[in-house]
């Protein structure tokens, strides 16, 4: 099968930034804590602009700098876990306001994982020539699911969109995607339901996970099984697409692992045996922005003209399900 060209990449972030110092007026928490055991600084919270507008500015920029309009989008394929809407899609959303009326539009949820099971569509779809040029976009905000009274968890997310046009390409590309469905409890944010069925009898699927309704509100992490998963699981999905490929990680030109936390990239790579100085992040500045992490590491490259046509480059994360997954392609 054929490979995919990137041709635009674009990027949305909030203006409001929340630094680790605001985090100690209501958490008990220290930056020193916050810097060493996560590697992030700061992160952007949108308080205002809904996820799907967001994802529409990214693909706006996208769209500008691949020098398409949006006649020319065939399909939009959209990652979030954290939708606005349950229904219409995030897609249909993004096309009514990039004005691509007549594109297929769907979203696929694989958490932290769906910028690479998104682009992994777009690719089949390509290859198969289904569709010429397709609007990848990763869009999500987090922030509105967590719990700000839980240390573990709210210092690590932040908010913001990431888009890419794809075109069939001829360079190589590699995938491998995967979960363990049984991890489940992990990770994960529930739907909450409107209870004024009088026929409803409540949902105790999850009953022994799920044990107050406070709880059920909010993300759910259990920080130290995900941080195990991940390293484990990123790694075996490197080497995998690596073997498939006939690659050596370290003949790769650029690496863009999910932005989760530093020590687990770290981990991963060390396991991977990959030269750090072939690995972008941005963690720093932006926390764990789930499935836009990706893209928006794509597009700062992008603009800082750090990708070259032909680099060999590998993308390989990891979340809720839990799922994992990575692709090698040639840019
Ligand atoms: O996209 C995927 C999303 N999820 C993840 O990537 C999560 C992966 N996991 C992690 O990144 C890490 O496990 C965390 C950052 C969540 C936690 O780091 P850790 O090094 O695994 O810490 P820990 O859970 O072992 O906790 C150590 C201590 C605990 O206190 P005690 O029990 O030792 O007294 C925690 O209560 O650190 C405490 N702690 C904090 N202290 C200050 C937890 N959060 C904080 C905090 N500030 N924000």
């Amino acid at each position: 099968m054929s490979g995919i060209k990137i041709i635009g990449t674009g990027t949305y972030l909030p203006e409001f930034i929340a630094t680790n110092e605001m985090f100690t007026k209501f958490i008990d928490t220290t930056d020193e804590w916050i810097t060493t055991r996560t590697g992030i600084s700061e992160r952007r919270i949108s308080p205002d602009k809904p996820n799907f507008v967001m994802a529409a500015e990214a693909s706006k920029q996208a769209m500008q700098n691949a020098g398409v309009t949006a006649k020319d989008i065939d399909a939009i394929i959209v990652s979030t876990c954290s939708p606005d809407f349950f229904y219409p899609n995030t897609a249909c959303l993004i096309q009514n306001l990039i004005g691509a009326n007549g594109s297929a539009a769907m979203d696929i949820n694989t958490a932290c994982t769906g910028f690479i099971s998104a682009l992994d569509v777009a690719r089949v779809y390509l290859a198969a020539d289904v569709y010429k040029t397709i609007l990848v976009v990763a869009s999500e905000r987090l922030t509105s699911q967590i719990d700000y009274e839980d240390r573990a968890s709210c210092i690590l997310f932040g908010d913001g969109a990431g888009a890419a046009v794809v075109q069939k390409g001829d360079g190589l590309y590699y995938s491998h995607l995967g979960a363990q469905g049984d991890m489940l409890k992990d990770l994960y944010c529930k739907v909450l339901y409107d209870r004024n069925n009088p026929f409803f009898k409540g949902d105790d699927m999850l009953k022994d996970i799920i044990n107050t309704p406070q709880k059920e509100r909010y993300l759910q992490m259990d920080g130290k099984a995900v941080y195990k998963f991940a390293v484990d699981a990123m790694a075996a999905a490197v080497e995998k697409v690596c073997a498939d490929s006939g690659f050596d990680i370290n003949e790769l030109d650029l690496v863009i692992p999910h932005q989760a936390n530093i020590r687990i990239i770290q981990s991963a790579l060390k396991k991977m045996n990959v030269d750090q100085s072939k690995v972008y992040t941005n963690l720093e500045k932006h926390g764990n922005t789930s499935s836009s992490c990706i893209p928006m590491c794509l597009a700062e490259l992008d603009k800082a003209g750090r990708l070259k046509r032909g680099m060999k480059i590998c993308l390989v994360g990891f979340g809720a399900g839990l799922t994992y997954g990575a692709c090698i392609f040639e840019y």
